[in-house]
């Protein structure tokens, strides 16, 4: 088993993505800790993989220091940090509202500072530590509606290769994931010919699955990534070459 007795935060780990990482690391040996603000998904999520479920909003410093403390006083430490929450709420610049534009910074963007700033202490402490951010395709290419959205997960990347760059000295390798478009949720959500049409630009001519972002993180959460840090690795089947 590749996380045998690893702690794991897996922020969003009861839907979509972050779900498929929580199985499959339970499946993998690792203490699975699922951070999502669905309470009712949390507590199943957790009840299906014997692991701990906290009803977190990752924009929220005090709930996400709460949460910390209380892994830490379970568990002892924290070895793995996967930021993987994240919303969208799409308009075009000119319509976009200042409280979609505040919601998605500040869950997208802001949570992930949270997350790691409250983590990364323990990580010090162990010498050890695994951060795998979720960035996406559009922070580096844009997407029309997504002004907001693509903002976060371009600072996504900038984030990851400043802690690359300040903890790899500590032993923590931070590392992104940059899906193209996967099938969750958050794509349902998209008009079917827009996802038509994003199929037909995929080289691989198929959208992605849950476990094809899931085998990423868990290939970066493994000691088979550890000369890798700072690094953005493209899931998208083709999309962005
Ligand atoms: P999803 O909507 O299916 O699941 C997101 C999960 O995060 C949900 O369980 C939700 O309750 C939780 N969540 C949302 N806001 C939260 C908050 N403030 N605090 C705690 N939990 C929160 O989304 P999906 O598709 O699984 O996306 C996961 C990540 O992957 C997101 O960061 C997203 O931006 C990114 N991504 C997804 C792509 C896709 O095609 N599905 C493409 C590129 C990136």
């Amino acid at each position: 088993m590749k996380l045998e007795g690893k702690v794991a935060i897996i922020t969003g780990g009861a839907g979509g993505l972050g779900k498929e990482t929580s199985l499959l690391f339970a499946s993998e040996g690792a203490h699975v800790v699922i951070a999502d603000y669905h309470k009712n998904l949390a507590e199943d999520t957790a009840k299906e993989i014997n692991g701990l479920g906290f009803c977190v909003d990752v924009s929220k410093r005090d709930q996400v220091d709460r949460m910390v403390s209380e892994v830490i006083q379970q568990f002892g430490k924290i070895d793995i940090l996967i930021n993987n929450a994240g919303i969208t709420m799409d308009s075009t610049l000119v319509k976009m509202t200042q409280v979609e534009w505040d919601q998605v910074i500040s869950i997208n963007q802001t949570g992930v500072f949270h997350c790691t700033q409250s983590v990364v202490p323990h990580m010090i402490k162990e010498g050890y530590g695994r951060i795998i951010n979720t960035s996406s395709i559009v922070g580096r290419m844009g997407n029309f509606g997504q002004t907001n959205y693509a903002a976060t997960k371009a600072a996504v990347i900038a984030m990851t290769q400043t802690w690359a760059k300040e903890l790899g000295r500590k032993g923590i390798n931070v590392n992104a994931v940059a899906p193209g478009f996967i099938m969750t949720s958050m794509t349902e959500k998209m008009p079917e010919n827009v996802l038509q049409r994003m199929k037909e630009k995929v080289s691989l001519q198929r959208l992605g699955t849950p476990r094809d972002i899931a085998n990423t993180y868990l290939f970066l959460a493994s000691d088979d990534s550890s000369y890798i840090n700072g690094a953005v690795i493209p899931v998208d089947g083709g999309l962005s070459i």
